[in-house]
This record gives C-alpha cells, structure tokens and sequence, in this order.
C-alpha cells in the first residue's frame, strides 16, 4: 500500500510516498524559512498562501521522481493539528480533495504523535514500551509510550517549550529566524560556563518543565553586555547549556520513575547535537537504550506524517470527509 503524507502544519512543505512494505519511497521538503527571516517570525497568512502555491507540485513531482502515478496512491495522511489554521487547511483540504477523486480514504494526523513515532523511521527503531522526550516549536513534554496508540503525559512545560527558548533568546541575541539552529551553531564556538544562567524547575520535584525564567534572564542580561562575536557565541553556548542540562535531568528523573529502559527524544529540538550527545551519555549511565531519528526527521517532514498514516490505515482506520483541521489538539 503506497500512502502519501502531506505535512502543511507551519512554515514547511513535507511531502513523502511511506510503503507498507518497502518503507519509505520518496520524500521531499521545502522550508519558506528565507521568506519569513525578513519578519523575524512566522506571518501566517504568507505561510498559508506559500503551501498553497507549494503542495500540489511538490506531490506531483515526487511521484514523478518515484515513477509513481496518481492512481498509484492508495491512501491518503496530512497534518491535522497541531499548528497554524490556514496552513493545515491546505494540507487537509489537498488531501482530501485528492483522496476523494481518487476513491482511497484520507486521515488526519496529529502531528506531535508523528514526531513521536518519526523514530520508526529508522532500521535501528524501538519497541514498546517507551519514555518519550518530546521537544519541538510548540511543545516540551515527558512521554510514556505503552504502545501504539497510548500515550501518558508525565510532565510538560508550563510556559515556553524548549524551541521557543532557543528561538527566543536567540532573537534576544539578534539572530534571524529560526534561531534554534542558528544559536547551537554559534554556541559551538563559545564558552559555556562565561555566563550562569538559571535551570528552572531543576530543583523542584516533578516532571514539569518551565522556560520563561530562562527568557527573562538572557533578556536583563543582553543589555549589560556588549554583543561582540565572542560575547554572542558565549551567551548562546551557555543559553544551549542550560536549556539542555533542564531537558538531560528531568529525563533522567522520568526513566527513574517508571523505571523505562527505552528512550526516545523527538522534534525539532532533538536535532540539537548537544542534546543528542548529553542524552547519549546520560541514558547510558542509567542503562537505557537512546533512539533518535536522524536530524531530518527530527523537525518538521512529510516522511513521519506518511509512515503513521500507513500504520493507521493498516489497522483499518479511516474517517469521514470531514476537512476540519484542529490548530489545539492535545495528544
Ligand atoms: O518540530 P519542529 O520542526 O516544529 C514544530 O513542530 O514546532 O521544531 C522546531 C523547533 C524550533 O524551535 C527550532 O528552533 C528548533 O526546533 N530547532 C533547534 C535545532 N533545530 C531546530 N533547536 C536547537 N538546536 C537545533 N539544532
Ligand atoms: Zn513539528
């Protein structure tokens, strides 16, 4: 079965061919990242008109590179929330369109528990159960993995998600948009122990996370400093510091709680090397076994949307016409 996934939740176009028995075909990415940079954010409206402009051709092209035809898909799975309205509209208004002039049924995806399990990708893959670490844009939690389909939130952040952290106090820093990357690159050159800053909730019992404080520190301390390169790539070096040693704890505290020897780190933030290499080490103590997707299926892909609608649509799941799209849609 050839199932086409279709990722339109912000500012990328991810489109991917995901097999049920050979895997994953083809898959393709387009980022407006250049067009929103001017801004220094995400303008919604523009990233909706550019998926619109985006979608069809990425597809048509895809199955073209893939000696596909449209008639070859045989069922359909796009981002239905989390994320921007207008951009998920796109996606699901696509997709359903072409799944119903096709005659194959269509799904709409939620898109954390598509990073969640984008790991599958992988020939080196977990099995159930797992404690999952997501951390993207929009979210940071503590996840237990019972399987397939069950999902238990033991902790979250309570205000910014450690991607907002990197992209906020990288604006902080003067970088462009998206600052996450940007930041972990600068910081690769810098001294992380010039500038202590605070790890919220580290000392707090639980498994929640706060990022807020972090923000306002580097916000009341960027006025003191004179920002010279060395400076910048100081303070992002110990904004990446602090941002991971909260990530690398809270995680340890959750494999102690539910006592899980299977780690998996997913999301956007996940491709941050530090993190990959602190949760490394750190899962190693403990006796886990870390998996993380390679870097591209760590942010946002059509590969991951793909992969779970073939899984869905293989235990014969599959809904109605409804195109609604949920902006807010808890996991
Ligand atoms: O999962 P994702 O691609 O999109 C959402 O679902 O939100 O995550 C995007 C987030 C952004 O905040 C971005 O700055 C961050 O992931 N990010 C990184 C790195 N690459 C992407 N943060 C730190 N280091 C990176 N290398
Ligand atoms: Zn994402």
């Amino acid at each position: 079965m050839h199932v086409l996934g279709i990722e339109t939740s912000c500012d990328e176009t991810g489109i991917a061919i995901y097999h049920s028995d050979k895997g994953l075909i083809a898959n393709d990415l387009y980022s407006q990242t250049e067009m929103h940079a001017r801004y220094g954010g995400v303008v919604p409206e523009l990233s909706s008109r550019d998926q619109i402009l985006k979608t069809l051709p990425m597809i048509d092209t895809l199955l073209d590179k893939s000696g596909l035809k449209r008639t070859d898909i045989n069922g359909i799975a796009y981002t239905r929330g989390p994320g921007l309205a207008g951009a998920l509209h796109v996606g699901a208004m696509i997709g359903r369109s072409l799944a119903y002039s096709l005659r194959v049924p269509a799904l709409g995806i939620h898109h954390l528990e598509a990073h969640l399990l984008a790991v599958m990708l992988e020939v080196d893959s977990p099995t159930f159960p797992f404690l999952g670490l997501l951390v993207s844009g929009g979210h940071t939690a503590l996840i237990r993995v019972d399987q397939f389909g069950q999902y238990h939130l033991l902790g979250e952040t309570l205000d910014d998600a450690s991607g907002e952290a990197f992209d906020k106090t990288a604006r902080l820093l003067g970088l462009a948009y998206p600052g996450g990357r940007l930041l972990s690159e600068l910081a690769q050159s810098g001294d992380a122990d010039r500038f202590k800053l605070p790890r919220p909730m580290l000392n707090r019992p639980g498994l929640d996370f706060s990022f807020s404080g972090l923000k306002t520190a580097v916000a009341q301390l960027v006025p003191t400093l004179t920002l010279d390169d060395q400076t910048k790539c100081d303070l992002a070096a110990s904004v990446q510091a602090a941002i991971v040693d909260v990530l690398v704890v809270k995680t340890q505290r959750a494999l102690n709680q539910t006592a899980l020897k299977t780690l998996v780190v997913a999301g956007g933030v996940a491709a941050n090397q530090l993190l990959r290499s602190n949760i490394k080490s750190m899962a190693e103590s403990e006796g886990a076994r870390l998996y993380v997707p390679r870097p591209a299926f760590c942010t946002d892909n059509g590969a991951m949307v793909a992969y779970l609608g073939c899984q869905r649509l293989l235990t014969g799941e599959s809904d109605d016409m409804d195109a609604s799209v949920l902006p807010r849609w808890p996991l």
